[in-house]
């Protein structure tokens, strides 16, 4: 299964969705990160021609690969995209995370229209509701989006497909950390607290107590979220050129 992960807008969760929901649940998967490269004087570089070029190769190699776009580098793939006539067909999925602010549903909906007019069958785009509040009505919280899409069918938007806002992304974001892990840890952290020295040490450890805790709350909101998305739902080889 090759899953591209997308939109116009930073800071939505592409990279969490494609690291701990899409990744742990695709068997062999590899997340291939698309980001600005940082050159020698800091400037960011976009994604180039021929490293598009590189991508599309990749993609006839390999089986299941979830490609996460960071936002800066979303206008140029899909460009090149247009270029490559049809090379969209090569992803099976495009997962569009969104979050609640306006701007960004807005940024979403732009994402919606670009992904339509390249040709990506609505069958194959996926809305993905992110960092919904506890409480929440999701249909009031994501109305631009959601009226967008009756007017315009160019996604599958399941309110099912959501994740909770939660502070164990954060905790555990850039630390090679797998909610699986957490959850998998067997310590007796109480004991160990109860036994370290210093106050430094049971700290630590509290922290770590505390994040097996918050795993223990996601990974089955994620299951949950991964099962509403369908993505066996459409044959794995895609007829496009
Ligand atoms: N469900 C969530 N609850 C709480 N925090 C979250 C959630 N999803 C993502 N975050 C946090 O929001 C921030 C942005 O998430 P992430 O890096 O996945 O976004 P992104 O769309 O990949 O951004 P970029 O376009 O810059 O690559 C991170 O600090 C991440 O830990
Ligand atoms: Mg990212």
């Amino acid at each position: 299964m090759k899953v591209a992960v997308i939109n116009f807008s930073g800071n939505v969760g592409k990279s969490t969705v494609a690291k701990h929901l899409l990744k742990p649940r695709i068997p062999d998967a590899e997340v291939i990160t698309i980001e600005s490269i940082n050159a020698d004087e800091g400037e960011e570089q976009a994604l180039r021609g021929r490293q598009f070029a590189e991508l599309q190769e990749y993609l006839q190699i390999t089986d299941n690969v979830i490609v996460d776009i960071g936002a800066s580098n979303v206008e140029e793939l899909l460009s090149s995209m247009k270029r490559y006539r049809g090379s969209h067909g090569d992803f099976d999925h495009f997962i569009v995370p969104t979050v609640a602010a306006l701007k960004q549903q807005q940024d979403t909906i732009a994402t919606l229209v670009e992904l339509a007019q390249l040709g990506v069958p609505a069958c194959k785009v996926r809305v993905l509701f992110n960092m919904v509040e506890d409480g929440e009505d999701l249909a009031q919280v994501f109305d631009a989006i959601l009226s967008f899409l009756v007017a315009h069918p160019v996604a599958q938007a399941d309110p099912a497909c959501r994740i909770g806002a939660n502070e164990i992304y954060g905790r555990i974001r850039r630390t090679g950390v797998e909610l699986s892990a957490l959850l998998a840890d067997e310590t007796d952290y109480k004991a160990l607290i109860a036994a370290a020295k210093g106050q430094a040490e049971k700290i630590r450890l509290a922290q770590r107590l505390a994040a097996r805790r918050l795993a223990a709350g996601v990974v089955p909101e994620l299951d949950d979220c991964f099962a509403a998305l369908r993505l066996d739902d459409r044959p794995r080889t895609s007829a496009a050129v």
